[in-house]
């Protein structure tokens, strides 16, 4: 078992910021690095202020590549609620990524098996990821990794449990139904990043974040899986903590 390196700050704004500087830092130091990416409300404002380093001159993305963790099964690429709409609007319509370069799963439609299959297939050609990002769901889940997930799996279709669509469905219509299922990187696919900066606010989150790392690793908590990794670096607020 390998112990984390944990930063805990005075709330989510310190947490954002440092995590941004650790991204801008890590693409100054290789500028062809491979991100792993992710999504949730934790990473609106660290994009937010990514952006800002971006914009003061701080580092390129040309170079660079990213893989998304996770998207909706279903859910056209242009839905006002896919993930990759989320990254367009909070990433990638702001930075210099290449065309194609910034990649998430492709699963409108069709098969969905082959697409996450082609997707491990295109993060092992671009050499794997240097830097996962991940943020964390309150019943301990990673991308979308519910309890349950074994820690060998790979990117692959998985049923989302009834407390993360209800957690997501404020970003869908009114009316309109979460997906029932989502691809996903697996827990194996995650483990195989160098590096993983995972991000970790609020209370709500106190107990998924004491859970990953306090007590004996299992599937019934996705993040425990980190245990087998030796470079994760923990960022969180002090409510988060609190446990
Ligand atoms: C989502 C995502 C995860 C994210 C988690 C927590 O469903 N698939 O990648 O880390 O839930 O999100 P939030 O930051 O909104 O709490």
């Amino acid at each position: 078992m390998t112990e984390p390196t944990i930063t805990t700050l005075e709330d989510a704004a310190a947490v954002s910021s440092a995590v941004a500087q650790h991204v801008a830092q890590a693409i100054q130091a290789k500028p062809k690095l491979t991100l792993g990416l992710a999504t949730g409300n934790t990473f609106r404002a660290i994009y937010a202020d990514l952006v800002a380093l971006y914009e003061k001159g701080g580092f390129s993305l040309a170079q660079a590549k990213a893989f998304n963790l996770d998207e909706y099964v279903g859910l056209a690429a242009d839905h006002p609620a896919s993930f990759a709409t989320y990254m367009k609007q909070h990433l990638f319509n702001h930075v210099d990524f290449a065309p194609g370069a910034a990649r998430l799963p492709e699963v409108a439609g069709g098969d969905i098996a082959a697409a996450c299959a082609a997707y491990e297939q295109a993060i092992a050609t671009a050499g794997g990821i240097d830097l996962q990002l991940l943020g964390i769901g309150r019943n301990g889940h990673i991308g979308f990794n519910e309890p349950g997930s074994p820690f060998d799996s790979r990117t692959r279709e998985v049923a989302l449990t009834a407390s993360t669509q209800s957690a997501n469905a404020v970003d869908f219509p009114p009316g309109e139904a979460v997906p029932p299922t989502a691809a996903t990187m697996g827990i194996g696919s995650i483990l195989d990043a160098r590096e993983i900066v995972l991000v970790v606010t609020g209370a709500h989150k106190a107990e998924a974040l004491h859970r990953a790392f306090h007590a004996d690793p299992s599937i019934d908590c996705p993040a425990s899986a980190l245990h087998r990794h030796h470079n994760v670096h923990v960022f969180c607020d002090k409510a988060a903590a609190g446990l």
